[in-house]
């Protein structure tokens, strides 16, 4: 191992120490990478010397957890995903008279903007029907900070940009606006989603769960990893469950007799059954 590999897993296992996270099966180069912001930011020029610099510096190893964890996301990220779950699932869902309650895990909700998403969206496709059916929407990340941001649920403008660019009408239905400029969610929505610390690699799963959401996090994740998560994604669903992940993530190898791609471009799967495997 090279010294600047060397400082390089030193750096890992002091964010370990200092932090419940666990990199063992995380990408070397997707670390590295969120890393090299910090150095940029602070024009250190070696993990040495950026080693160094954390000795004794809660505040950076703070801003360092925070940007590696990144929380970034948006209130319909990725909008033509939601709508493809509205049309082909959500919709279907409210008029089916058999279905009475409704699972769903958003299992790294960052701050929160992913569940509150799912829940107007589920609003907006079964109307009065609502009211039909028990609608559970657990909320999970490993992240104090951004569960503290999501139990608040006040948010800037910045994170309404793609609702206030393509539905700004519903936005009153959902959200009251304050008189510094922010959104804060409406309890209609509040109370649809149960917010927990949860890790997704250590923790216990939520079952019985109708559709689960596990949007761009298994790219930091290694193949065997993300094999094992997927095969207990599999497990925690209901036998007609889906699995949607984010934009650039896709289930290969193994996965595949696992889940089935109801939609390539906005990445939802279908539980394989037993007998299909
Ligand atoms: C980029 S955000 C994704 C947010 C949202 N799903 C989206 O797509 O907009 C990734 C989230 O995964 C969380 N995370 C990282 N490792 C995790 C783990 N082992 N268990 C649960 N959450 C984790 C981070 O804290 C972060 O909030």
């Amino acid at each position: 191992m090279s010294p600047e590999d060397i400082a390089f897993r030193l750096i890992l296992r002091k964010i370990e120490r200092s932090s419940s996270l666990d990199f063992t099966h995380y990408k070397d180069k997707c670390l590295k990478r969120r890393l090299r912001v910090r150095l940029r930011a602070l024009d250190i020029h070696s993990y040495k010397e950026y080693f160094d610099f954390l000795q004794n510096n809660d505040k950076e190893m703070n801003t360092l957890i925070d940007t590696i964890t990144i929380n970034v996301t948006q209130f319909f990220r990725d909008y033509t995903a939601f709508k493809y779950l509205q049309s082909n699932l959500f919709v279907p869902y409210s008029e089916d008279k058999n279905l009475f309650k409704l699972r769903i895990w958003s299992a790294a909700c960052s701050s929160g903007e992913e569940p509150y998403s799912i829940a107007i969206a589920l609003r907006e496709a079964f109307g009065r029907k609502i009211e039909r059916v028990k609608i559970d929407i657990f909320a999970t990340d490993i992240d104090d900070k951004s569960l503290e941001i999501a139990e608040r649920g006040i948010y800037p403008a910045k994170n309404l940009r793609v609702l206030l660019d393509k539905e700004p009408e519903i936005i009153p239905k959902y959200f009251d606006k304050q008189k510094d400029g922010n959104y804060k969610i409406k309890d209609s929505i509040k109370e649809m989603i149960q917010f927990k610390k949860r890790d997704l690699i250590k923790d216990a799963h939520f079952t019985r769960i109708n559709i689960l959401f596990c949007r761009n996090l298994f790219i930091y994740f290694e193949k065997t990893l993300q094999e094992e998560i997927l095969k207990k994604f599999h497990n925690d669903l209901i036998n007609n469950g889906y699995l949607v992940l984010g934009k650039v993530e896709t289930i290969l190898g193994i996965g595949e007799s696992y889940f089935r791609s109801l939609s390539v471009k906005e990445r939802v799967y279908k539980k394989r059954l037993r007998s299909e495997k």
